[in-house]
């Protein structure tokens, strides 16, 4: 299994600030950073597009991924890789497609990662284990920031890593000092902290921290 990772997301800061903010938390050792993409269709909320990851993308130190929680993905893939994404992850509930879609980001030279709402079973991804290179489990209902964590998608998880050694597992949603050991315990390695990074005396202290729950 690959070691665990912290991937924090950028939904809860000002959006006004988000650059400075990111650049912080790659100071403070972050690796990767997680996008948060709504479209008011698939999620209630919009959030931001392409355009948000062009104006981040530069940024040296640390990788991106972008979180699709939009309807027809496959509009929008190419505009996230040609923004310089290292991952993209579209919902398995967003499309009947999910195993061309992957071959067609792979095709692109980006990694694919498919994404599950609390309400849909792990075997939704079962058929594409092979080639996807991520699963994200999402541990609160799409669309905010700040909700309590389900504890049932941890059995989830477990589900999916009894699948592959190999594979990213994500969890999304309530992470935070609780919640993530838990989840690594069932086997997720990659873990997006949203709402509770801004709990620290600073963005640094948060990355450094909770990366080091991750292992
Ligand atoms: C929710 C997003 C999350 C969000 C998590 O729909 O996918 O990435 O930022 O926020 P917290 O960590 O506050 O639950
Ligand atoms: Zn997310």
């Amino acid at each position: 299994m690959k070691p665990g990772l912290l991937a924090p997301s950028i939904l809860s800061f000002n959006h006004a600030e988000i650059r400075p903010r990111v650049q912080e938390l790659i100071a403070g050792g972050a690796k990767l950073i997680h996008l948060d993409v709504m479209d008011g269709q698939f999620v209630p909320p919009i959030s931001f597009g392409d355009g948000m990851a062009k104006g981040l993308t530069d940024l040296e130190g640390a990788l991106f991924e972008a979180h699709l929680m939009i309807e027809r993905p496959e509009d929008q893939l190419d505009r996230f890789v040609e923004a310089g994404c290292k991952r993209v992850i579209f919902h398995a509930e967003a499309t009947f497609h999910a195993n061309r879609l992957i071959g067609h980001l792979h095709s692109l030279g980006c990694e694919a990662g498919i994404a599950i709402n609390p309400a849909t079973p792990a075997e939704m991804v079962r058929e594409v284990i092979g080639p996807v290179d991520s699963v994200l489990v999402m541990t609160v209902n799409p669309g905010w920031g700040g909700q309590p964590f389900i504890e049932s998608a941890l059995r989830k998880v477990e589900t999916i890593r009894s699948w592959s050694d190999d594979i990213w597992i994500e969890v999304d949603g309530g992470i935070d000092e609780q919640t993530l050991p838990r989840a690594l315990d069932a086997g997720a390695n990659l873990f997006v902290v949203g709402s509770h990074l801004l709990k620290y005396p600073s963005l640094g202290d948060a990355v450094r921290e909770l990366s080091g729950l991750c292992a």
